[in-house]
């Protein structure tokens, strides 16, 4: 692809609202002034020119994942050159693991496409980073793969479904559209369910109904990973909520986040780097906070959003206990610390998740409420930025970026420790293994 050929494709793929375009064509002149200095690498023979560009040119590959990048950098460093995965192929090798472990086809369709769209949405902490754990939990029958939801109580409004330990977006999708239909019938519909797993991105099931003109908001609560405050026990997970409201031409308001500080990724991350946490993520043993990442891993006390108590983070535990009330409480799941551990290598027990889905037809208040909401995000996006190379951004802004540069370069790239668990997951699953571009 030549520059040119990458810029217009940019350009059209930035095409929902002024900012993102304008910002895109902003990466991409950075982008070009770095695929210029990879060319000059080439020519270039001083060991000092190489290194500084070499460097740059790194930088090139992480932000853009692009072929031209990649062709540029095939000869000085073939070995490190990125491997992009198609949508499609990420999403057929995912199947392909859960067909292999008896999960019916729709099942296995299902979670896929949640999978992954957090990866191409840019949330790799819950994309592909999880299949192994679901494949490991569906081999030991710890979540039931063919298992098919059921109301067990329901009036015009509201319903409340037992998820008889099915995959998390089996019931999740289930949920979410029988709230969409009652929303459709009467304004409102809330879906409460137990018996449910891992549902992935909470952001899922509210752009399910935002696809239908409705605002859609989710939650569910998680294995326990935050201490209240003033506590230093686990005792609510990072029990995560989405809000989507659409807007006119497929604009949207979306936050998705977790209550705690930040996710248990992050923290992952900072160990592996060898680098110190920020204040106000993680807790030590004695419920001090904690700059040491190794010991913030190994302890497991995330901090709530805000962090410490003098930074307000008892707000974050009060939403967290918000979400595990709507969800564990009110459906009859297990809640707190009733809410199982779950690592990498899978549970020997059953989950029982709690969740809620929420959709509301806005029609049911002030006309226009697209409208409305469009101007509303307007007003945001062009508040004055404290740094001009930064505009003000909105909630799903970033996420909806993501998608249009994966998009604009044909594919997802995955992290080589991803890639590798993926080979040895084919191996093991005897299934074709990922396909590169
Ligand atoms: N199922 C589970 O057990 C579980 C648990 C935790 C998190 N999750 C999921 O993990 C994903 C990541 O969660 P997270 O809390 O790390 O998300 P995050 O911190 O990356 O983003 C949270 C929200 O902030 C918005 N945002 C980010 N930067 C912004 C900016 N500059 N201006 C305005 N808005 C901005 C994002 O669009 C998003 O809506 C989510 O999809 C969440 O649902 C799932």
């Amino acid at each position: 692809m030549t520059s040119m050929t990458l810029l217009s494709c940019l350009r059209r793929a930035a095409n929902t609202n002024a900012t993102l375009q304008w910002r895109f064509i902003h990466t991409l002149q950075r982008r070009q002034q770095l695929h210029q200095q990879c060319r000059r690498m080439h020519a270039a023979t001083t060991a000092a020119t190489a290194t500084t560009t070499r460097d740059s040119c790194n930088e090139t590959k992480f932000n853009a994942n692009g072929s031209e990048q990649r062709r540029a950098m095939s000869s000085s460093s073939s070995s490190s050159a990125p491997k992009l995965v198609a949508v499609a192929e990420s999403r057929r090798f995912m199947i392909d693991c859960f067909l292999a472990v008896k999960v019916p086809q729709a099942h296995a369709e299902a979670q896929a496409d949640l999978l992954v769209a957090a990866d191409h949405r840019g949330h790799f902490s819950h994309g592909m980073n999880r299949l192994e754990m679901y494949i490991n939990d569906l081999a030991i029958n710890s979540t039931d793969g063919g298992a098919e939801p059921v109301v067990l109580k329901e009036t015009p409004s509201t319903a409340w479904v037992d998820g008889r330990n099915g995959l998390g977006a089996v019931v999740g999708n289930y949920c979410m559209d029988l709230a969409i239909k009652k929303a459709k019938q009467v304004g409102v519909g809330w879906v409460c369910a137990k018996g449910s797993n891992h549902y992935g991105m909470a952001g899922w099931y509210s752009i399910r109904a935002m696809d239908q003109g409705l605002v859609g908001i989710s939650m569910t609560n998680t294995s326990p990973l935050m201490a209240p405050t003033r506590s230093k026990e686990a005792a609510l997970g990072t029990n995560p909520l989405a809000v989507g409201a659409p807007a006119t031409n497929g604009d949207k308001f979306l936050l998705d986040m977790a209550t705690t500080a930040v996710a248990v990724g992050k923290i992952e991350i900072q160990r592996r780097k060898g680098a110190p946490l920020p204040d106000g993520w993680a807790q030590d043993p004695s419920g001090n906070v904690t700059n040491d990442a190794e010991l913030g891993f190994s302890t497991g006390c995330l901090m709530p959003l805000g962090g410490s108590e003098l930074t307000s983070g008892y707000k974050g535990y009060g939403l967290g206990a918000m979400v595990d009330i709507l969800t564990g409480v009110m459906s009859g799941a297990h809640y707190s610390t009733q809410v199982r551990k779950w690592t990498h290598a899978g549970a020997n027990s059953a989950a029982d998740l709690g969740q809620v889905f929420i959709a509301v037809d806005p029609n049911c208040f002030a006309p226009n409420f697209e409208e409305r909401m469009s101007d509303f995000n307007s007003r945001l996006r062009s508040s004055a930025p404290t740094d001009s190379s930064k505009p003000v951004l909105l909630a799903g802004d970033k996420e909806s970026q993501n998608m249009q540069a994966v998009n604009a370069v044909g594919g997802i790239q995955y992290l080589e420790n991803q890639l590798k668990t993926c080979a040895a997951l084919a191996e093991k699953l005897k299934i074709k293994p990922l396909g590169f571009l």
